[in-house]
C-alpha cells in the first residue's frame, strides 16, 4: 500500500527530478553498488548468488548506459532510482536487496566526492600541463624584454621570462588548491544512512578501500550534510578560471596593434566575417571572460548552503548544475591554455622598443643617488625633477647635459648616462625573485624542480 494517493503534478516533477543533469553520476553510482553490495554480502545480507547476481545486473546496467541504449523512464526521478530500477527489471527482486543501509542522501554525497575527486585529479594534470607549457615558453624567451606595468602605464623593464614566470607560479598555486579539494573530498559519506547511521554492521573502512577513499566521514549527520568538498574545489577552479583571465587578457593587449607583442596562435583565434586583415584572439578572450561563470557556480552553492539545517534537505540537489558546469568550464578553458600556449608568437623587437623607454630606468637613477648616501625619498624627488625637466624639453633623460645635472644634485655623475644605458636596468635586479637574467635563471630552476614533482 503505496504512501501516496496522487500522482506528483507535472510541474512539481519537473522542479524535482534531477535526472537530466544527475544522469553523469552513473559511472560513481555503479562503482558504489558494487562496493555496496560486496559490503551487504560482508554483513551477511545477501549470499553468494545474491551477490553474483547484483554485479551481474549492474554491469549489465553499466553497458546499457555506455551502449547509449540505457531506457530512462519518464518515473525515473534521478539517476540512483533509474539505476536501481533496471537493476531489479534485469536481475528480479533480489534487485530490491541492493538500497538495504543505504539511502540515497548518503549514495549522492558519496556519487559527489567520487566526481569532485576525479575533477580535482583532473585539474591538477591539466594546470601541470599549462606549467609545463609555461616554464617552455619562459626557457625559449629567456632573453627577450619587455616593459612591466603597473597601472597599465610603463613602469620597469622586465624579462619575457620573468614575467611568463609569474603565470607559472600563480598556476603553481593552483594545483595545491585542486589538491586540497581532492583531499577534502577523499572522506566517504556512504554508511550514513538516511542521517543516523544504518541497521548493519558495515565496514565501512573496507568500502572506503574499495572505492579509493582513504577515510571514512566520522559522523552519519555531517556524512549526509557536507558539501565542503564541493565547495573546496569550486573555490579552486574560480581561482584558477580568474588566473586565467588574467593571462587572457593579457594575451589580448599583447596581441594588439597598439602593443604588437605577441601575435596568438592561428589554430585558436578566428578572422571577421567583413574585415579581413583581422585575427582576433578569441580564445584568449574567452578566458578572460569564463572566470565569472565559475565563480558564479561558487557563489551559487554558497548560497544553497548558506543557513542550511542538518541534515538532508533538496536544496542540496542544486549542488550538482554549478558544479558540473564549473569544472566541464575550467576544463575546457586549462585545456584551451594548454593548446595555444605554443603557438603564440611574441616580437622580440618590439617588445625590446617598447622596453628601452628610458623613463623606465628613474628607480635606477634613484638608486644611484641612495648608493651615494641619499635617502631614498629625498632621491625620489631629485629624479622626479629630472623626470619632468626631460619632459618639459621633450628630450630622453639622457639627453639632459651633463652640466645641468648639478642642478638637480651634486650627487650625480657621468654614472648617470651609464645607469640610462638600456640593458644595465634589467641586470640590477639583482634580488631573489628579481628580473635579472641571474635571478630569473635561478628562479626558472627552481619552477623546474616543482613541475618535475608535480609530473
Ligand atoms: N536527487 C537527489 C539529489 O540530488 C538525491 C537524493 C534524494 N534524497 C531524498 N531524500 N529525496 O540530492
Amino acid at each position: 500500500m503505496p504512501r501516496f494517493e496522487q500522482d506528483p503534478d507535472p510541474v512539481f516533477w519537473q522542479l524535482n527530478a534531477s535526472l537530466s543533469f544527475d544522469r553523469r553520476l552513473a559511472p560513481y553510482d555503479l562503482r558504489q553498488s558494487r562496493a555496496h553490495a560486496r559490503a551487504l554480502r560482508s554483513a551477511g545480507v545477501l549470499d553468494d548468488a545474491e551477490l553474483e547476481q547484483l554485479l551481474g545486473g549492474l554491469d549489465r546496467v553499466e553497458a546499457e548506459i555506455d551502449g547509449g541504449d540505457f531506457a530512462f523512464e519518464p518515473s525515473d526521478e534521478d539517476i540512483h532510482m533509474a539505476i536501481e530500477r533496471r537493476l531489479t527489471e534485469i536481475v528480479g527482486r533480489v534487485g530490491g536487496k541492493i538500497h538495504t543501509g543505504r539511502s540515497r542522501n548518503d549514495q549522492v554525497a558519496t556519487d559527489l566526492a567520487m566526481f569532485v575527486a576525479d575533477r580535482a585529479a583532473v585539474g591538477r594534470e591539466l594546470l601541470t600541463a599549462c606549467l609545463g607549457r609555461i616554464h617552455a615558453l619562459a626557457v625559449q624567451h629567456r632573453d627577450a624584454r619587455l616593459p612591466g606595468y603597473t597601472h597599465l602605464q610603463r613602469a620597469q623593464p622586465v624579462s619575457l621570462a620573468h614575467h611568463l614566470l609569474a603565470w607559472f607560479w600563480m598556476l603553481r598555486r593552483d594545483v595545491d588548491r585542486f589538491d586540497a579539494a581532492g583531499a577534502a573530498a577523499a572522506a566517504m559519506p556512504l554508511g550514513s544512512g538516511a542521517l543516523a547511521g544504518v541497521n548493519w554492521e558495515i565496514d565501512r573502512q573496507a568500502v572506503a578501500a574499495d572505492l579509493g577513499f582513504d577515510r571514512v566521514v566520522e559522523n552519519s549527520i555531517d556524512g549526509v550534510s557536507n558539501r565542503d568538498f564541493a565547495l573546496d574545489y569550486l573555490s579552486a577552479a574560480a581561482v584558477c578560471a580568474t588566473h586565467l583571465s588574467r593571462i587572457g587578457a593579457e594575451i589580448v593587449l599583447w596581441s594588439t596593434s597598439e602593443f604588437g607583442f605577441c601575435r596568438p596562435a592561428e589554430e585558436f583565434s578566428s578572422g571577421s566575417s567583413i574585415m579581413p586583415q583581422k585575427m582576433n584572439p578569441d580564445a584568449a578572450e574567452l578566458l578572460r571572460a569564463k572566470a565569472p561563470r565559475v565563480v558564479a557556480a561558487l557563489t551559487t552553492l554558497s548560497g544553497v548552503m548558506h543557513g542550511l539545517p542538518l541534515a538532508y534537505s533538496k536544496d542540496l540537489q542544486e549542488d550538482k548544475e554549478p558544479l558540473f558546469d564549473a569544472a566541464d568550464t575550467i576544463e575546457l578553458c586549462l585545456r584551451a591554455l594548454d593548446g595555444m600556449l605554443p603557438g603564440i608568437e611574441f616580437d622580440h623587437g618590439r617588445m625590446a622598443a617598447a622596453a628601452a623607454d628610458e623613463m623606465a630606468a628613474a628607480t635606477d637613477v634613484a638608486d644611484l643617488l641612495v648608493r651615494r648616501g641619499l635617502p631614498f625619498r629625498e632621491a625620489h624627488g631629485v629624479v622626479g625633477g629630472l623626470v619632468r625637466h626631460a619632459l618639459d624639453a621633450d628630450i630622453p633623460l639622457s639627453a639632459i647635459p651633463p652640466g645641468d645635472l648639478a642642478d638637480f644634485s651634486d650627487l650625480l655623475d657621468e654614472e648617470y648616462y651609464e645607469v640610462l644605458g638600456e640593458g644595465s636596468w634589467l641586470d640590477s635586479k639583482v634580488s631573489r625573485g628579481g628580473t635579472s637574467a641571474v635571478a630569473v635563471a635561478a628562479q626558472l630552476e627552481i619552477a623546474a624542480g616543482s613541475l618535475a614533482e608535480l609530473e
